[in-house]
């Protein structure tokens, strides 16, 4: 199995970590537009004309599969990268909501959703989690942690400032969606702030999560072939990536 993982940047590094965590592909090739990030604060039609190039390229190689590890782009453009790709496409929307309503079986439990601008201006998990009967669910923009994480900031005040100035008028929340290829990151912080009764829902245990649901894995790689580009400066990716995956 050969897989190719899109992002608009280096956040998509989390769903890779956790792809290989579980061994589950031979290949894995990543691009991230590292040109033309942040994706969050675009419209949805340049999202859709990125993705769309995002396929192009990876027709230079034989995939099995594409996963969208951005979730800016699975909540605007997974249809229209899945009419155009020659293999199936997955979005991390779809599996963050499976994820969701496989770990909290409750659907009147409060659910937040947090993510960049355009992912919650599309409304995309509000629908996946209404169709899953959940009735209780906030959705609330939190771009200011992308930078943050950017930053390297995974601690400390204000990473502490921008979790209050989000958060303080929210009730605890049962379950959060962290609905951003960045949250990962900031997990901990997340974590500790809402405190031990907050399940966290993390897109690249989703994803793995809806892939083990959907496709059979007879084999493990211990090993998996690594690749990585991007529009821009792909050493630094590269160069994250050994820091962040540990390659
Ligand atoms: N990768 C984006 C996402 O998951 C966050 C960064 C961006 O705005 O492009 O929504």
């Amino acid at each position: 199995m050969k897989v190719g993982v899109f992002d608009s940047g280096i956040g998509g590094l989390t769903v890779v970590k956790s792809l290989l965590e579980h061994q589950l592909f031979e290949e894995i090739i990543y691009f991230g537009d590292t040109a033309r990030v942040p994706y969050g604060s675009k419209d949805k039609n340049t999202i859709i004309r990125y993705a769309i190039e995002a396929v192009e390229f990876f027709k230079n190689f034989k995939l099995d599969l594409i996963i969208v590890a951005c979730n800016t782009v699975s909540a605007y453009a997974l249809s229209e990268m899945q009419e155009s790709a020659s293999c199936p496409v997955i979005g991390v929307v779809e599996a963050g909501v499976l994820a969701t309503s496989n770990a909290i079986k409750d659907k009147e439990a409060n659910i937040l959703i947090i993510g960049t601008n355009a992912t919650i201006n599309s409304k995309a998990y509000e629908n996946g989690l209404s169709a899953m009967a959940f009735t209780q669910l906030t959705a609330k923009a939190t771009p200011l942690f992308v930078p943050l994480v950017e930053e390297t900031l995974f601690t400390g005040k204000i990473l502490e400032a921008t979790l209050e100035h989000y958060f303080k008028e929210l009730k605890t929340p049962n379950a959060v969606i962290l609905g951003c290829t960045h949250f990962p990151l900031i997990t901990d912080a997340i974590a500790s702030y809402f405190g031990e009764s907050t399940k966290l829902i993390h897109s690249g245990d989703a994803i793995v999560e809806l892939l083990e649901h959907r496709f059979d894995f007879y084999k493990r790689y211990a090993k998996p072939k690594l690749k990585f580009f991007a529009s821009e400066n792909p050493e630094a990716l590269r160069k994250i990536a050994q820091e962040w995956l540990d390659v």
